[in-house]
C-alpha cells in the first residue's frame, strides 16, 4: 500500500478537550495510543469514526456541558450507527455509569487514570467503563511520545491528583491522591520533547510544586531540584510550572526563581480569599497575611514577577467584609492577571451542603472583583511598553508577515517578522498594549 492509501484507511478521532491543561496533556496522550491503534486526528467531528470528550467536572457549568453535547451529537450517531463515542476526565470519573444512562448512546467511559486502557475498551478487552484508580501507573503503559513535530512549546504532567481537599474542590476525588512521576521519566520526557524541537515547557500537575521524588543523586528531590535539573537541557530555553499551593513553595524553589534564568518571571498562584474567616472554611491551611508574605518573598528572589490567581466569589458564609478583604488583598498584591468564578456546589464536596451566598449578591461581587483584576491586567500590560523582551514564536498572526508568540511574562505579543519561523526566540520591543495582547517590534 502507498502511504496515501494507508491514511485513507486509516480511522478518524475527533477530541474535544474541556477543563485545564492537564486535560490538553492527557487529550494528547490519548491521541498517540488510540494512534498507534491506527486512528489519525481530524478536526472534524462529522467526519470521524471515533468522538472522545475529555470533560472537566470542576463546576457544575463545565459538566453540564458534556451533556448539551452529547445531545448534539444524537443526529450523528444517528446517520453513522458505527460512530463510537467516548467520555474520558473527570466527569467520567465522577459520574461514570450515570453517563451512560442519561445519554445511552455513549459507548465507552473512561476516568483520568485508565486511559492508556483506551485502545483495549475498543477492541472489547475491556469493560466499557473504566473509572477505578489503578495500582498501575498509565504513564507506563502508554506509547512514548512519538509525534514527529511538535509546536515550539509544550506541557509535561510531572504530578497529577491532590490531598489538599479544599472544601469546594472536586479534584481529590476525579483526579485521585497525590504522585508524583519518576525524575528519569520526566527527564527522558523532557530530553524527547527537546529533541523534537521544544523549546519551551510547561510542568503540570495539580499541585505541581507539590511534587517530590527520587533524584539522580540518589537524594529526595523537591520540586526546586526537579526544575534545576530540567534546566540542564540543552537547547531547552524556557520553563514555566502551574498550578502551584501557596503552603508547597519551598525555599529551594522560590530560590531557583533567583538563580534559573530559563525560569520564566511568571507564576500562578492560586489565593481563593483574602478573608481568614472563609480561607478557613474553604480547607486552605493559610492566612492571608501568610500568603502575603509569601509573596514578599518571592519577589524578593525575583523581583520583575507577574503574579496570577484564582478567586471563589460567594462561597458558603462569605460577609461584605469578607469580600472587601479580598479586595484590599488583590490591592496589595497586584496581580498580571487572575481566574475568578462564582461559587459552584459540587456533589460530594465539603461545603456542598452549606448555606448558600444570595446569588445576584454574589453575581455583583464577582462583577466588583473583576472590574479590580482588569484595572490591574491593564496596568501589568501598560507596564510591558517601550520594554524589550523575549518572544518565542509559536503560529502565524491574521496579518500577512505577522507572527504571535508569548512574551516572558505569557503575554500574548503580535510581531511583524516576515522573516521569522515558528519556534524562532527573538528580542522584541513592545510598543503597544491592547484588550488581552501585546504589539512589539523586532530589535
Ligand atoms: N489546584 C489548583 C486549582 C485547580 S481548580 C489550586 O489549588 O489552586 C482551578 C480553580 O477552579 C480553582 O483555583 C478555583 O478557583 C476554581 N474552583 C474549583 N472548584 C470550584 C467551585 N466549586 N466553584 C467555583 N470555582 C471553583
Ligand atoms: Fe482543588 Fe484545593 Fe487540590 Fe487545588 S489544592 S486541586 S483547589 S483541592
Ligand atoms: Fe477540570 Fe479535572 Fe482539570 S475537574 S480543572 S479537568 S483536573
Amino acid at each position: 500500500m502507498t502511504q496515501d492509501a494507508t491514511q485513507k484507511a486509516a480511522k478518524k478521532l475527533f477530541i474535544k478537550t474541556y477543563g485545564c491543561q492537564m486535560n490538553v496533556y492527557d487529550s494528547q496522550r490519548m491521541a498517540e495510543a488510540m494512534g498507534a491503534e491506527g486512528y489519525v486526528l481530524t478536526e472534524d467531528q462529522s467526519d470521524a469514526d471515533m468522538v472522545l470528550l475529555n470533560t472537566c467536572h470542576i463546576r457544575e457549568k463545565a459538566a453540564e456541558k458534556l451533556y448539551s453535547d452529547l445531545g448534539r451529537l444524537k443526529p450523528l450517531k444517528a446517520e453513522k450507527p458505527d460512530l463510537k463515542i467516548g467520555v474520558a476526565g473527570c466527569v467520567a470519573q465522577a459520574e461514570g455509569e450515570e453517563i451512560v444512562r442519561r445519554m445511552p448512546l455513549v459507548d465507552l467511559v473512561v476516568g483520568p487514570q485508565t486511559y492508556h486502557r483506551l485502545p483495549q475498551m475498543l477492541r472489547g478487552e475491556a469493560p466499557k467503563i473504566l473509572t477505578e484508580f489503578p495500582e498501575e501507573d498509565k504513564f507506563d503503559h502508554l506509547p512514548e511520545r512519538k509525534v514527529t513535530r511538535r509546536a515550539p512549546a509544550a506541557f509535561l504532567t510531572v504530578q497529577e491528583g491532590c490531598d489538599k481537599f479544599c472544601a469546594f474542590c472536586v479534584v481529590p476525588y476525579t483526579r485521585g491522591a497525590e504522585v508524583s512521576r519518576p525524575v528519569e521519566r520526566i527527564l527522558r520526557e523532557a530530553r524527547d520533547l527537546v529533541a523534537r524541537g521544544v523549546r519551551e515547557i510547561t510542568l503540570l500537575g495539580q499541585n505541581v510544586n507539590g511534587w517530590h521524588g527520587l533524584g539522580e543523586d540518589g537524594r529526595e528531590w523537591g520540586f526546586g531540584r526537579l526544575i534545576r535539573a530540567i534546566a540542564e537541557i540543552d537547547g531547552l530555553d524556557r520553563i514555566r510550572y502551574t498550578t502551584s499551593h501557596p503552603n508547597d513553595m519551598a525555599d529551594d524553589l522560590i530560590a531557583a526563581h533567583r538563580d534559573i534564568p530559563a525560569l520564566m518571571p511568571y507564576l500562578h498562584l492560586p489565593v481563593q480569599s483574602g478573608s481568614d474567616r472563609i480561607l478557613k472554611a474553604m480547607n486552605r491551611k493559610h492566612t492571608a497575611d501568610q500568603y502575603l508574605r509569601l509573596i514578599d518573598r518571592i519577589k524578593d528572589a525575583r523581583p520583575d514577577i507577574l503574579l496570577t490567581s484564582d478567586f471563589i466569589v460567594g462561597f458558603p458564609g462569605e460577609t461584605d467584609q469578607d469580600h472587601a478583604d479580598t479586595l484590599r488583598l488583590i490591592e496589595q498584591v497586584g496581580f498580571g492577571t487572575a481566574f475568578s468564578f462564582k461559587y459552584s456546589p459540587r456533589p460530594g464536596t465539603p461545603a456542598y451542603d452549606r448555606p448558600e451566598v444570595d446569588s445576584a449578591v454574589a453575581d455583583a461581587r464577582l462583577q466588583e472583583l473583576q472590574a479590580l483584576l482588569s484595572r490591574q491586567q491593564k496596568a501589568a500590560q501598560e507596564g510591558m511598553v517601550g520594554r524589550s523582551l523575549g518572544v518565542l514564536f509559536e503560529k502565524q498572526g491574521r496579518l500577512p508577515g505577522q507572527m504571535v508568540g508569548k512574551s516572558d511574562y505569557l503575554h500574548s505579543v503580535f510581531v511583524e517578522a516576515p522573516d521569522a519561523q515558528i519556534g524562532d526566540l527573538v528580542q522584541v520591543r513592545i510598543v503597544e498594549s491592547a484588550a488581552n495582547s501585546l504589539r512589539g517590534e523586532l530589535i
